[in-house]
């Protein structure tokens, strides 16, 4: 990126060594699928992704343990509307509600009250048996992209990526990514794929959490692999509209995190005011908006997945895709960010320990 050039972020991408070519910004289907959410809008939820579609966002990245298969059906109903040729359609596999074998995962709760204990699972049978599913749930005959949602430790990553190898060469998965895996993991997954190309990494990454700078970004760079970057608006932080006064609604786990204590709020709103907020004056553009462009626009970066619940944040997300900053203003951005402190407590990756390695390797004692 030249100092004058634009990071713009119009132009679609290549993810990896795949011929998909994705916008900068797609849709994430998580929220939409209520669960840990505090509930979803069924409406809402598929008018948001009929205005994502509309807007030049056409990619959308669900899965099957969102909602325990709500979002995907409710994706496919928008799928089936807006015509599934002119979307590129992303989901996973093992995180399994449904199956007692592989890891322990996380407890979760239905929109129906009833708990389930969700495994980590990339068994070869339970990986066929859960796109078989989503195929289903998301009515279309292939899926462009499965991504193995986390790492079992109870399945060689070798069997995990032969069974999706013998998908894609049944013609019922387009390409094979992974997700939250460490880069150690990212390069055995390519390895054990030989000639058929690892797509991509989906990875958190945000201006609040820039782990993966360390070395799943730089690795994804140098083997040419795709990184689809989630949570990019730290699930609604950065958006200046999480006030210390807003309350979550029952079952919406942002209530209970650290990074959302009502002082962690404060501070992240003041750091927008004074670093986003002039560079979205200039621009005409909203907070959210620029910390969506900053984030398509860094370096590795793919594509932006990013979170909506109504049409109208939809709308305004896809939106930033064309907003270019400039590289001035993304490294504004940067710096006004690596010196905002938050509270202690947060998840070990979150804030402190990232912030000061990452401020030191990329800016000295500056
Ligand atoms: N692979 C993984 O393990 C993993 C984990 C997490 C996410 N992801 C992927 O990444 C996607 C995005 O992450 P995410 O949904 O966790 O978080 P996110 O995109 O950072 O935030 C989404 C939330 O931000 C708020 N928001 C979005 N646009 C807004 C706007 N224009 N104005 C105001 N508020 C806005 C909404 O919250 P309100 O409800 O408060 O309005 C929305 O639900 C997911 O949907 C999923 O596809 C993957």
């Amino acid at each position: 990126m030249s100092e004058s050039s634009p990071a713009g972020t119009a132009g679609f991408r290549r993810l990896g060594r795949t011929d998909i070519e994705l916008p900068p910004v797609c849709f994430g289907a998580y929220a939409i699928g209520g669960t840990k959410w505090g509930g979803v809008d069924e409406a809402d939820a598929k008018g948001a992704l009929l205005a994502s579609f509309e807007n030049g966002a056409a990619a959308v990245d669900t899965a099957p343990v969102y909602g325990f298969g709500l979002s995907e059906r409710i994706v496919g109903s928008a799928l089936e509307e807006f015509g599934s040729s002119h979307v590129t359609v992303m989901s996973k596999v093992g995180l399994r509600w449904d199956d007692p074998r592989g890891a322990f995962g996380f407890h979760g709760e239905g929109l129906d009250g009833r708990k389930v204990t969700v495994k980590r699972n990339s068994r070869p049978d339970s990986i066929r048996t859960e796109v078989e599913a989503s195929l289903g749930r998301l009515g279309v005959e292939r899926i462009d992209l499965v991504q193995v949602h986390a790492l079992d430790p109870t399945t060689p990553i070798a069997d995990a990526m032969g069974a999706l190898s013998e998908l894609r060469a049944e013609g019922k998965i387009g390409a094979i990514g992974v997700s939250n895996y460490a880069a150690n993991e990212i390069e055995e997954a390519q390895a054990t794929l030989g000639a058929v190309p690892l797509a991509s990494t989906q990875t958190l990454f945000h201006l609040l959490d820039r782990g993966a700078d360390f070395e799943v970004l730089p690795l994804v760079r140098s083997k040419e692999i795709g990184f689809l970057c989630y949570s990019p608006l730290a699930q609604g932080l950065l958006t200046g509209k999480v006030t210390p006064e807003r309350q979550f609604a029952k079952g919406d786990s942002r209530a209970g995190r650290p990074p959302f204590l009502p002082e962690n709020r404060r501070r992240v709103i003041e750091c927008l005011e004074q670093h986003v907020r002039p560079i979205a004056i200039r621009h005409g553009a909203s907070l959210a908006q620029v910390v969506i462009a900053w984030t398509a626009a860094h370096d590795g970066v793919t594509s932006a997945l990013v979170g909506a619940r109504t049409p109208m944040q939809a709308k305004e997300n896809a939106d930033a895709a064309r907003l270019g900053l400039t590289a001035e203003e993304h490294l504004a951005i940067d710096l006004g960010f690596a010196n905002l402190t938050l509270l202690p407590g947060s998840p070990p990756n979150f804030f402190e320990r990232i912030r000061g390695r990452w401020h030191r390797l990329r800016y000295g004692d500056r």
